[in-house]
């Protein structure tokens, strides 16, 4: 049977990328950043998961307003990454998990959960971003690769009405269900990524909330019960419009066990205009 072994819930702020990619990573802005990660480098080395199923939201690259889906699932071969305006990127493509894909869609079927069902995209930093953070950017080369199977899940974080934090709770629940019902001895990690604090437009824009933000590291480990009783307005409200994306560390909550150990979790502000935080959570 296949197991969960732990969740891992990050920001996925593009100019973390920017930042890697200009050679910026050890500058006294990113240092205190980036060595916040090691440890959770350090738990992926060790604990070797053979699939990452990330739950992300894309942000206008491969889709857009005109079809959003609530939830969808990735059942592709291969993500590649996109390009979102500073040009081709040097990590490699994401292979996927179709079959498992394929298993998670039908069980959430047969869970009354009606996913888009995605068999070619390009993921945005949403994906990429939480990837390099965890995993390292693979070494250049013909050969480069990442040392992990992708299985995406997209979230609609973007379009009014988005889903109810519960709803991704429960979700998370049935990712459960279809991960220990999937035949085969794979060791899967999930990743909840959006976030922490973070407003981009409007009057609030530059909003961060690190009390707020505080609040919801600890209690995604220890009461997620509480942060899926939320409603949405309230996300918006302590959190910021971006800050909502938080919703999407719920689907991540939501396969663990109920009792979780809280391996590292680190917190930055701002990063960009965010509330940059991460957690290593693993199954008890
Ligand atoms: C930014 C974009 C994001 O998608 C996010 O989650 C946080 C910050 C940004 O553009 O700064
Ligand atoms: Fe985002």
């Amino acid at each position: 049977m296949a197991r969960i072994i732990g969740g891992l819930g990050t920001s996925h702020i593009p100019t973390i990328a920017m930042a890697l990619d200009r050679g910026l990573r050890n500058t006294p802005e990113w240092q205190p950043f980036f060595d916040g990660y090691l440890p959770g480098q350090q738990w992926v080395r060790e604990n070797k998961p053979d699939v990452a199923v990330v739950v992300f939201n894309d942000h206008g690259n491969s889709m857009f307003l005109d079809r959003m889906p609530t939830f969808a699932v990735g059942t592709a071969q291969e993500y590649r990454p996109v390009d979102e305006g500073w040009g081709p990127r040097s990590i490699p493509a994401f292979k996927g998990d179709a079959e498992f894909g394929w298993h998670l869609v039908d069980t959430l079927v047969n869970n009354s959960f009606d996913p888009t069902i995605i068999q070619e995209i390009e993921v945005d930093h949403g994906l990429q971003v939480p990837m390099e953070l965890f995993w390292g950017r693979p070494p250049a080369g013909p050969e480069a690769a990442w040392p992990v199977r992708v299985v995406p899940i997209f979230v609609n974080v973007i379009q009014y009405p988005i889903p109810l934090p519960a709803r991704c709770f429960a979700f998370g629940k049935v990712l459960r269900q279809a991960i220990e019902s999937y035949p085969g001895d794979e060791r899967f990690v999930i990743l909840g990524t959006g976030g922490l604090s973070h407003q981009l437009q409007g009057a609030r824009t530059g909003f961060v909330n690190p009390a707020a933000d505080a609040a919801f590291l600890r209690d995604i480990a220890a009461d997620p019960e509480k942060l899926a009783g939320w409603s949405r307005e309230q996300y918006v409200e302590t959190f910021g419009s971006e800050g909502a994306e938080l919703i999407m560390w719920l689907v991540m909550r939501g396969a663990l066990n109920e009792c979780v150990a809280v391996i590292h979790q680190h917190y930055v502000v701002p990063t960009s205009m965010t509330g940059a935080g991460m957690i290593v959570l693993e199954n008890r």
